[in-house]
């Protein structure tokens, strides 16, 4: 649906994008995660062809940005980082103007605005005016501005970015809303915890390169090198470590509370997983009364990944 190959974008004597090779299939739901300046804003602008690449190529739904934007265009629905500035207007005359301009008329044009109004729930203030909505409900008049000609592709630069938790929980609730629908969607952030319930596959970019893509549980393994498991047992602790620390799959095993005899465990990045950990203790007979696999947080898988890297 979406690819790039060798997108290169220079301004001036700065690299903003670097040999990006990215591929978004039909359905995706693509996290573009990266810390500020990375080239996301970059990359969405080239796909949504305001921007020309330096050299690469890209390809929307099988058309090339050089050469082809104007069938790019009828396919996707591209919602800036900014609001733009034709505020002086009803929520309904602002997207009856912009259904015009993709040509939708007449009966179509009502039912079209209906529809996403409902969808993006804002019908409730299709008669206010576009400068007195908050930001959240700014976001997704956006949303439904893009939404108008029913595009295949939603390309979106931070939605959520300043808003309150209530209004992103909104974002996100409609996102689900047009992912469900089939939308292909690409949305930004720097956040990767935002992206994490919502997203189908992530990449992570960071200095205009790649350095990650693929689906979120791939990331997550490839950061979980330091894979580690809490074991309680029901007692001899020291001798439990003993026998955890000499098993070849351990690459450390410690004793971090005595007294409740809880264990950390590091197991090897040969480990398939932790589970033989409760299973070699079992089989040496120790009483186990709990097992409890680290939570991986993403925001520091993401450091992890983007480690060296920042400045
Ligand atoms: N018009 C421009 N002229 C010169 N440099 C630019 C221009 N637009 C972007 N850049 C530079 O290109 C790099 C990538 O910028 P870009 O806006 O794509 O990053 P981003 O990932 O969207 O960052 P943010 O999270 O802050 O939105 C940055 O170093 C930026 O300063
Ligand atoms: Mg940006």
């Amino acid at each position: 649906m979406i690819e790039t190959r060798y997108l290169t974008k220079v301004y001036k004597d700065l690299t903003a994008l670097d040999k990006l090779n990215l591929t978004i299939d039909q359905g995706d739901i693509y996290g573009f995660i990266g810390p500020n300046g990375a080239g996301k804003t970059t990359t969405i602008k080239i796909l949504s062809t305001l921007l020309r690449p330096t050299s690469g190529q890209a390809f929307v739904c099988g058309y090339s940005v050089n050469g082809q934007a104007k069938h790019i265009r009828r396919k996707i629905g591209y919602v800036p980082d900014e609001f733009g500035v034709y505020e002086d207007m009803t929520v309904t005359e602002y997207l009856e103007f912009f259904a015009a301009l993709y040509e939708i008329t007449g009966q179509d044009r009502r039912r079209v605005i209906r529809d996403v109004l409902e969808l993006t729930d804002l019908s409730y203030k299709e008669q206010a005016q576009v400068d007195s909505l908050s930001r959240g409900m700014r976001q997704r008049l956006a949303l439904a501005r893009v939404l108008l000609h029913d595009p295949e592709v939603l390309l979106l630069d931070e939605p959520a970015s300043g808003l309150d938790p209530r209004a992103r929980i909104e974002i996100r609730e409609l996102l689900k809303e047009l992912r469900n629908m089939g939308k292909t969607i690409l949305i930004s952030s720097h956040i990767l915890s935002e992206l994490k319930e919502l997203c189908t596959k992530v990449g992570i970019i960071e200095q205009g390169q790649l350095l990650f893509s693929g689906p979120l549980k791939d990331i997550l393994k490839q950061v979980r090198a330091a894979d580690v498991v809490l074991v309680q047992v029901r007692e001899a602790a020291e001798q439990a470590v003993a026998v955890l620390s000499e098993h070849a799959l351990v690459s450390r095993a410690e004793l971090l509370d005595p007294t409740e005899g809880i264990i950390e465990v590091q197991v090897s990045e040969a480990a398939e997983d932790t589970t033989f950990v409760p299973r070699l203790l079992v089989e040496n007979k120790f009483g186990i009364v709990s097992v409890r696999e680290q939570e991986i947080d993403l925001e520091d898988a993401f450091m992890q990944v983007t480690k060296g890297q920042v400045a």
